[in-house]
């Protein structure tokens, strides 16, 4: 039976394949999609469009029982593709309905489909998996990212690489794809993903919740929660939803620290343009991890943010709601440039300070944050060239929000609250680099900013706080 197949498909491949010109020269995809600091995240030949997942997750013991549906693209002949995928246990991968051999090695998942993928093609890859997902220690921060099981629930956690900790993936933000989650946890859990809510189906002792994340988004920012949850569902004055999701015991004051959350919405409106996604909220994680994440649509927090953070609680929140249209609408091309994210999200946490308080505070503002950047221990320089093994580190924040308060007084308010939006319409649910933001600046100012952006940007010691319109008597 296999030997009369591979003679008929051989038979095939010669009398219609080839006279076609399918995938004759069909070569494997790369198992990296080009970033330069981290080589093997993502990988090339193809464009994923979609993902669905299908997870049944026992909270209990983190046993979790998958089937990853790929639908995706060939940008090139294929005889061979990658995913990233880690640790849990493969069962069978399907290419277009046909079982397909593959080869699973560290983060590496290699798939030989039987006929080649020709350019352009589409093709679906079906993977079921099983096991108890692990976190991952990435080499870009000291953190354990992707899938955690705690105390009482679960949370995925992704950026900027631990997404492949839970499904199988091409994980890296130039292949932003939709999603639609089924999650099947036990009777009592509330699961919660990215996107809307279409459905809740009972089924005996299990409850499956349907999620739909319509907006393209990258994996990084692909999340799943499952905890004794309660929701708290509002509308903005736009008719935009906003559902809340804290821990049972913790629903009042979820509903007090998250209580400005639309102000915010309608405030960075004015300034960055439309929310971009369909949807927003936030879910309150209950474990105290000691930071927050822009997951798409509904960004996560720890449980510390409920407690004040000595006031800084109003500070993440803003944060991670402007990454929603900084990193998550326009992402970052390379991790490289991280501070496209995180100073922007800085950024937009001073515009809200200075709606609230005035000009004059921001001022006081930024001399504090200059001072703080001064000190090299605590920000080293060169943002825009972080180092790899720390990419999150305070500067791509701090001095990351001080590059664009020095660029809005060099090209003056009018022109910066245009380059603002203009970016986020030109790179809308794609990807960009510091190159891309340096050149619009340069082009709705009508100058040549090379040298202002090299000092911000690429040295180690930091411009003159006359940059910052505050004179060192200050
Ligand atoms: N993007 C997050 C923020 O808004 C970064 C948190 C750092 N930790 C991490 N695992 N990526 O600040
Ligand atoms: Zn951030």
């Amino acid at each position: 039976m296999k030997t009369w197949m591979t003679i008929w498909l051989g038979v095939f491949w010669m009398t219609i394949g080839l006279p076609l010109g399918l995938a004759q020269d069909a070569q494997p995809g790369s198992s990296g999609v080009g970033d330069i600091y981290y080589p093997d995240l993502g990988n090339g030949g193809y464009d994923v469009q979609h993902y669905t997942l299908n997870l049944m997750i026992d909270v209990e013991t983190n046993f979790l029982a998958g089937t990853a549906k790929l639908e995706a693209v060939a940008t090139q002949d294929l005889s061979a593709f990658n995913l990233d995928f880690l640790n849990l246990k493969i069962a069978t991968v399907l290419v277009d309905g046909q079982t397909a051999p593959y080869v699973h090695e560290g983060r590496e998942l290699t798939i030989q489909p039987l006929e080649p993928l020709a350019t352009d093609q589409a093709f679906e890859v079906i993977v079921k998996y099983y096991g108890f997902p692990q976190p991952t220690s990435p080499e870009s921060i000291p953190f354990e990212m992707g899938w955690n099981h705690f105390g009482t629930g679960i949370y995925a956690a992704n950026e900027p690489s631990g997404a492949a900790t839970w499904y199988p993936v091409n994980d890296h933000p130039t292949d932003k794809a939709t999603y639609t989650f089924n999650l099947s946890v036990p009777e009592g859990y509330v699961a919660v993903a990215n996107g809307v809510l279409e459905q809740t189906i009972p089924n005996g002792e299990r409850v499956t919740y349907v999620w739909e994340a319509r907006d393209p988004m990258a994996s990084y920012l692909s999340t799943v929660h499952v905890d004794r949850f309660l929701l708290d569902e509002t509308r903005t004055e736009d008719g935009l939803t906003l559902r809340n999701y804290y821990p049972e015991r913790y629903l009042q004051q979820g509903i007090v620290a998250f209580r400005r959350q639309a102000e915010m919405i309608a405030f960075f409106e004015t300034v960055f343009g439309e929310y971009p996604f369909e949807v927003y909220g936030a879910v309150v994680v209950n474990s105290s991890f000691g930071f927050a994440l822009e997951t798409q649509t509904i960004s996560m927090f720890g449980r510390e943010v409920l407690f004040g953070m000595g006031g800084d609680a109003e500070w993440i929140i803003a944060h991670e709601l402007a990454h929603q249209w900084f990193g998550n609408y326009v992402s970052p091309a390379q991790w490289r440039d991280i501070w496209l994210n995180e100073g922007f999200a800085t950024y937009a946490e001073w515009l809200w300070y200075e709606y609230n308080y005035g000009s004059e505070e921001l001022e006081n503002l930024v001399a504090e944050e200059y001072e703080n950047a001064s000190n090299p221990f605590w920000v080293p320089g060169r943002i825009a060239e972080p180092s790899r093994s720390d990419l999150f580190n305070a500067g791509v924040y701090n001095r990351g929000a001080l590059t664009l308060h020095a660029l809005r007084l060099e090209v003056g308010d009018a022109v910066f609250f245009d380059i603002l939006p203009t970016w986020l319409q030109r790179y809308a649910d794609s990807v960009a680099t510091t190159a891309d933001f340096i050149a619009l600046s340069n082009e709705l100012s009508n100058r040549d900013l090379t040298g202002f952006f090299d000092g911000w940007l690429y040295e180690d010691a930091l411009p003159p706080i006359e940059q910052l319109g505050l004179g060192s008597t200050n």
